[in-house]
Order: structure tokens, then sequence, then C-alpha cells
């Protein structure tokens, strides 16, 4: 469910209308909801509330600092990939304490940096990063707390791009491989071990797979536990899918349901890693039409956002729902159309042969779902800057990140003196 719905013909985020907000802040741009956010967290963090859980939202789905700020003040922590992603948590008031840093390429200064703000965690994907992060350690006369990032190899049935959890993929450790491992970490003077972590895959819309998984890391936990290792962690990632379009994802109340069923017994602190359920229905982006352009077989609407603004239907092939903001009339005709952006490649796409209200050029169109993976992903090519984004809450709005200008644009680079 989200705030974002239709009254009397002007679409709305909560009680702000579209249409207004983008005669203020120009278009295109990104709305997030702040009841939608809040929602969303609840409802996801409220069937842990009777264990000991840590919910850790996984800032790489959306690092704007209003919307961190927000999952910060319900009790949100963060899951990081990066020193960046660690200083934007801790810039939006999010304790070191609740974050866990994942990621294949750790480099030693961004150990340190997260070392010398005490992190709750790192999820150590591989041998070599175990062994620097241990030199890192020792070097600062301290112990890194870690988990060791298995890979259960789990088809999560996602799209390939986004699938983490199989033997082919470049994340964590194989299960088979991983019992060594623990056993060199835990001899390690820098390192102290206390979990397991495992993150198999984005957009899962079918929990079998997540069965299996927590399956596999439970049985994996009696292991370790029978060779004196001591687990209290056990951090299950992410990836719970959402409705993009008319399919039904899974309802986080039977995701629960399987992760205590596999988890609850075993005494530990369970950590979780959402980032798309918990902010992808709360975004959407704000487009206004350019042109609507006739060609032999196809009908273009060329809107003013692009693949550098929103690149995950370029990318993956991704569905969006696209609404107008001013209700079309019943009698307007319904036409198969390619929404497009003005980027000049062909795959700067948006929704091919879509049956929609054929808009007019001047017309607001919004695409919805566009909250998890959207502004992160952003660029500025065809420099293009940086769209604004804008925060609703209740009747207010506030923009959480300006438009980037043409000046910054054009500064960023430096004309070098030869001579
Ligand atoms: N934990 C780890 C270690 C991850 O790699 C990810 C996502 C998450 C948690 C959060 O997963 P979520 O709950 O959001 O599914 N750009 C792609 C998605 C990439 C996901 C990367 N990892 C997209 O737009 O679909």
């Amino acid at each position: 469910m989200d705030h974002f719905h239709y009254v009397n013909g002007v679409y709305h985020a909560e009680d702000v209308a579209l249409d207004a907000l983008a005669a203020q802040v120009g278009t295109p741009f990104y709305c997030y909801s702040t009841a939608t956010l809040t929602r969303h967290y609840k409802v996801f963090s409220g069937h842990f509330s009777d264990m000991d859980a840590k919910i850790c939202f996984a800032v790489k789905a959306n690092s704007n600092l209003g919307v961190l700020n927000t999952l910060s003040k319900l009790g949100c922590g963060a899951d990081v990939v990066s020193e960046g992603e660690i200083r934007l948590a801790m810039a939006a008031g999010i304790k070191p304490s609740d974050i866990v840093f994942s990621g294949v390429g750790k480099t030693a200064s961004e150990m340190a940096y997260a070392l010398d703000h005490n992190i709750f965690q790192f999820n150590v994907e591989s041998e070599p990063e175990l062994e620097l992060l241990n030199d890192v350690a020792l070097s600062k006369n301290t112990k890194a707390r870690i988990a060791v990032r298995v890979n259960p190899d789990v088809d999560p049935r996602t799209h390939a791009k986004i699938s983490t959890g199989q033997k082919e993929s470049k994340f964590g450790i194989a299960m088979p491989n991983a019992l060594p491992v623990y056993r060199y970490a835990s001899s390690l003077r820098g390192i102290d071990v206390q979990g397991v972590s495992v993150h198999i895959g984005s957009q899962l819309t079918n929990l079998e797979p997540f069965a299996q998984a927590f399956a596999r890391v439970r049985a994996f936990v009696g292991e370790l536990r029978a060779e004196g290792c001591t687990i209290k962690t056990l951090d299950l990632g992410g990836g719970l899918g959402i409705p993009y379009g008319q399919e039904e994802p899974p309802m986080p109340d039977v995701y629960a349901e399987i992760a205590k069923r596999e988890m609850k017994d075993l005494g530990c602190t369970l950590m979780f890693e959402p980032g798309r359920v918990l902010v992808g229905n709360a975004g959407i982006l704000v487009s206004r039409v350019v042109y609507v352009k006739k060609s032999t077989n196809r009908l273009f609407v060329i809107v003013d956002a692009a693949m550098n603004d929103l690149i995950r239907p370029t990318l993956y092939g991704a569905y969006h729902d696209i609404v107008p903001v001013i209700a079309p009339s019943g009698n307007a005709s319904t036409e198969l159309v390619d929404v497009v952006g003005p980027v000049c490649e062909t795959g700067d796409i948006f929704a091919e042969q879509r049956l929609l209200k054929v808009p007019a050029a001047g017309d607001l169109m919004v695409f919805r779902s566009a909250g998890a993976y959207g502004a992160v992903m952003s660029g500025t090519y065809n420099a293009r800057p940086l769209i604004a984004e804008v925060m609703v809450n209740g009747g207010k709005s506030a923009i959480v990140r300006p438009r980037q200008t043409y000046e910054d644009l054009v500064g960023r680079d430096v004309i070098p003196q030869w001579d």
C-alpha cells in the first residue's frame, strides 16, 4: 500500500498535489512519501518485534539523507557497501552500532574508517578480505566483529543481474568452503567471529528460495556450533520483492514466518537488510511530456526524464507503472505507445508498446515504484544535471536534494594548464 493517489482527478503524494509541486520544483523530479516509508518500515519491523532483531536498511537502494533520517528516527539501522554509505548513514543519524558493512571489495582505508567508528559488523566475503581486515584491525589494536557471508547456491528465480546466491556469482563463500574459513577466522587475533550472513538476490517474488537458503544456513550454524564456534548473529540479507505491475509478490508476514521458523530457536540476533521493500513503492519519478511524435509504425511519447535519471528499464528491462498526473477524461483515446527519454540511445526507453491514454506535450506523467534503485543509480549522461528529490509529509513538501545546477555540472572538470 502506498500514499500516491488521485484526489479530484489530480495525482497526489499524500496531501500534496503533484501538478502544483511540479510547477514549484520543475521536472523531472523524484518524490518520496514519508507516510509510505514509515508504514513499510513499521509493517516489516513489526513482524520481528517479538524477538531480538535488527533491521538494517540497504542504503544502496536509496541513500538520500531525508530518507535515511526518516528511517533512522524509526529505529532502523543501515546495511552499507562503501565508506560513502557509512558516512551518509551516520550523517542521517544512524548509530555505528546499527551499521553492517557488506560488499566484496572493501578496501583497507574503508575498513579503517569503519573500525574507527566501531560499526556493528563486517560481512566478510573472501579469505583475502578476512586477512586484510585482520591486519587493519591489529594495526589499530582492535578486533573486527565479523560474519562470513556464505553462498548457499540457491537459485533466487529473479533477474540474472541481481541474483547473488549461486555458485557462479562473485558473492560470499561457497558453503562447503566456509567451515575452514571460520576455523581460520577464529584463529586470527584481529577478528571476532560473531555470525553468519547470507543474501541471495533482489526482487524475489517467490519465497521458496529464501526458505531453501535459510534452511541451509540453519544447518550450517549447527555445524559451526558443533566445532565450538560462537554464533550470535544471523544476517538474512534483503531481497523481498515488491509489486511493480500486476505481479503479487510475497507478503512480509509470510517471509517473516519463514525466517522465524528456521531461525528463531537458534538464540541469535536476527538481522535483515531490506532495501526495495521499504522504499521502492515509497517513491515516484515525475516527468513532463516534451513531444508526442508519430513515426511510420510507432507513437513515441518523449518525456523530459531519461535513462540517466532512472536506468532500471534500460538495464533490466524493468517494468514501471506509468500514470498521468491529471486523470484523462473517459473518452481520451488509448493507444500502444513507446515512452522514451531524450538521451541519444535507442535503449533510452521507459516503456515499449504500452497501452496508455495518449498524453499531449506538457502533460505530467508519473513513473511509479521508483523509490528504490532510482536516484541512486542516476548519472549525468548527455550532460543532464542530476534531478531534484523531494519528500512529502502530509501536506508539506521539502526539497531533499536540489536539482544540480549547470554551474556545478560545467565546474566539475578541470582544463589542464600544460604551459
Ligand atoms: N543486502 C545486500 C548484501 C545486497 O547486495 C542487497 C542488494 C540488499 C541487501 C538489498 O536488497 P533488496 O532488499 O533491495 O532487494 N539495482 C537493482 C537491485 C540491486 C540489488 C543489489 N543488492 C534493481 O534496480 O533492481
